[in-house]
This record gives structure tokens, sequence and C-alpha cells, in this order.
């Protein structure tokens, strides 16, 4: 129902006279044509928080779909959301949303525009500017890393397949080396477990007693903070060891299409011919943090963050100064219970201000155990999250 306003005029005075009644108005039908202004000039504000996506849609437009077919608290979703104009303007609305993308760097740039939200244009009133309040938690999925599609108990069929995807030659007679690349001994992780320290600390020992000098771990998912210990772990066992990252089950599948990954089977000379084009097996980036506590404060601080090379590295390396540029963005839980990661603390790097703080701090209001869980973006996308546990007396 809807107020409609009328205006009459009075038989006796002749004057005109406006009514307001409560009667049913259709209103005005919309036209095909949506008179709504394109982002216009590459220095607005709403274009620089789309992250300069080519085919960002203003917010205006997505506001009027978005209050025209749902309510607050519903869920609103773009599987292709590019700039993430549909995930703020949900925000911004009260709806809860999910966005999705397969590409990296709109992921990225869907982030930093929900950090930063409370900059943003408020979409309900006129008056007030500014959003000014930050986003709801949310949480950042990788579809591919948790998915290992058919491969289920299949474990040995699976070491021998990423041996050959990796192209090291398969070894018996050892229990835990499988094989052997260009003299480094190789070590696969389990399909369904993270690699533990423990277990890199027996294939050290394995190559210790058997003269390898270099090793190569492969895993498909690795326990919290296992990157660091193992590296302190083969410096001081003078092993030069390298964890490696084995794609997920979705990269393999789409780099290797018509063959049943699940069966294990692919032809030697595809792997020779495909393999290194299309699948990457990248060391895992290397992220150290120091912790100072100071009665109820702590201090957390990034001492190194390495990342493996690659071509993309190499091409910015002139510019990398410093390990802290190779960071996007980093944010911080300081009370982590294993589930939601809640943004307790944040920063990025911004046109103004392209590095990023290596220092957070946090004042605890109780004594007590905490896990801290720490989160780092590369300016290629990529992601690594530690868990850190404190005492706080
Ligand atoms: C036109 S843009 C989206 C623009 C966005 N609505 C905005 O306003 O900023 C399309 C997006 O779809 C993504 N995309 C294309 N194919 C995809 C797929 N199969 N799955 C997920 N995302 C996909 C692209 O990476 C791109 O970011």
């Amino acid at each position: 129902m809807s107020v409609k306003r009328i205006i009459s005029t009075r038989k006796e005075t002749g004057e005109k006279v406006l009514r307001a009644t409560t009667e049913r108005s259709l209103g005005v039908n919309m036209s095909d044509v949506w008179e709504i202004s394109y982002i216009q000039g590459s220095a607005s504000e709403e274009r620089s928080q789309g992250g300069y996506f080519a085919t960002q849609k203003p917010e205006a437009l997505l506001k009027r779909i978005i209050l025209a077919s749902s309510n607050p608290g519903d869920i609103v979703a773009d599987f292709f959301c590019g700039s993430g104009t549909t995930g703020a303007v949900a925000e911004k609305l009260g709806r809860r949303w999910i966005m999705a993308d397969l590409s990296k760097f709109a992921i990225q740039v869907t982030r930093k525009r929900l950090l930063d939200i409370h900059h943003s244009k408020d979409l309900l009133s006129e008056k007030k500017k500014k959003y000014g309040k930050p986003a709801r938690p949310f949480e950042i999925l990788n579809i591919g890393n948790y998915s290992i599609g058919g491969w289920k108990a299949k474990e040995e069929g699976f070491v021998k397949f990423i041996l050959q995807l990796y192209q090291a030659k398969p070894l018996t007679g050892f229990n835990y080396i499988q094989g052997e690349k260009e003299k480094r001994a190789v070590h696969v992780g389990s399909l369904s477990a993270p690699v533990t320290i423990d277990e890199i600390k027996i294939v050290i020992d394995e190559c210790k007693k058997n003269n390898f000098k270099t090793l190569d771990v492969l895993g498909l998912e690795w326990g919290y903070g296992v990157n660091e210990l193992a590296k302190a772990l083969a410096k001081k066992q003078k092993v030069d060891l390298r964890l490696i990252q084995i794609p997920s089950y979705n990269e393999l599948s789409s780099a290797l299409v018509g063959f049943d990954l699940n069966l294990f089977k692919i032809p030697d000379e595809i792997v020779e011919k495909e393999i290194s084009k299309n699948i990457k097996f990248l060391e895992l980036p290397y992220l150290e943090i120091k912790t100072k506590i100071k009665g109820k404060n702590i201090e957390l601080n990034i001492v190194d963050f390495q990342l493996p090379p690659t071509p993309e590295l190499a091409e910015i390396s002139e510019k990398i100064k410093d390990s802290i540029d190779l960071i996007d963005y980093w944010a911080v839980d300081w009370n982590y219970q294993g589930d939601t990661f809640h943004n307790q603390w944040q920063d990025y790097r911004t046109k103004k201000e392209p590095r990023v703080d290596k220092k957070a701090t946090h004042t605890y209001s109780k004594a007590g155990n905490y896990q801290i869980m720490v989160k780092v973006i590369d300016v290629f996308g990529g992601d690594v999250s530690k868990i850190i546990k404190v005492k706080i007396k």
C-alpha cells in the first residue's frame, strides 16, 4: 500500500487542496531503459574501490536490482563477482552475500573493497555521505584446496601418480623416500592428512642415513606452522629441504582435459609435453612472525616473507626492496576459535601507502590461553595462514 497524493478543487471556494490517501497505487512501470550513469572517470572513488576493473558496474545499478528482488537478511549471490560490486552493495543494504570468481585478482579486489567499505558511499541515506561501518565477518574459501575428487582411499596409486606428474623416478627399498628427481630425494605426503613436522623429521632421518643431502616433500595440505619448523630442522640437520605444493585436483583436471584423473593413468609423453606447460609444482611461501608479550599487550612482527621463484615474481623483482613488499594484505584474528576467521586487525597496501605495516598490536582484556590466526595474501593473490598459540597472564 502506498500513500497517494491527490490535488482536488473545493467546489465552494475553488481553492486547490492537497489530500493524502492510502488507496492502492500501482505506480509507474519501469521502462526498458534504466537511466543510471556509468562510472565516470578513472579517478572516481567508486572506480578505485573496484580496483579499476574493466567491467565494473555502478553501485546504483546493483542497488536497484537488490532492493527490488530481496529483503534485508536474504542471501544475494554473484558467482562471477569481478570487482565485487554486488557484494559491496548487498553488504550496505543489510543482505548477506556469497561471491565467487575463478580469478584470484577478482577475489583480491573484492576482499579489499569489502574491508574498506566504511570509506565508501552510503546507499540508504542521502545526507550521510560515507557508509561508516565495517563489513560483517566473512571468509574466503578456496574450493581447489579442499577437493580431492575421486581420489579418496587410493593412497598408493596417488603417490605413483604424483611422482609421475612431478617427473620423479620411483624408488623402492626405503620406508619414506618414494622417488628421486635430479638427485633430490622425494617424499609425497598423504592424500587424507596434512603433512606434519613428525613426518618430515622421519624423512630427513632416512635421507641422512642414505646420504641424500637434498629433499623435496610434496603435500596437498600442511599442518599449521610446518613450514618454519621444517626449515629450522633441515638447517640443523644440514639437509637442503623444499616443501612443494601439489596442485589441487581441480587445477590438475582443468590442465589435463580429456583424462580421467581417478584412473591415475596418463601417458608419459603427455606428462612431458603438457605438465611442465600447464601444471606448476611451487614451493610454499615462507612466513616468519615474531611474538612479543608484555602483560596483556601483544605485538606481532613479520620478520620474513618469501615466495617461491616464478616468472611472475622475476618480472617484479626489481621493485621489491623488502620482503614486506610482496604482501598485499594481512589480517589477524586475536582469538581464533577454529571456525570463522574474524578480521579483528588488518592492513593492506593502497596507492597512497604501498607498503603494509610489519607490526600488529593488541591488548587482551582477560588473561588466558589464546589462539591467534594470521592470514597473509601476497601480491599475486596466494594466501598463507598461520596459527600462533599464546599465554596471556
Ligand atoms: C564481467 S566480470 C563481472 C563484473 C562484476 N559484476 C562487477 O560489477 O564488477 C565477469 C567475471 O566473471 C569471472 N568468470 C568468468 N568465467 C568464470 C567461471 N567459469 N567461474 C567463475 N568466474 C568466472 C571473470 O573472472 C570476471 O571477473
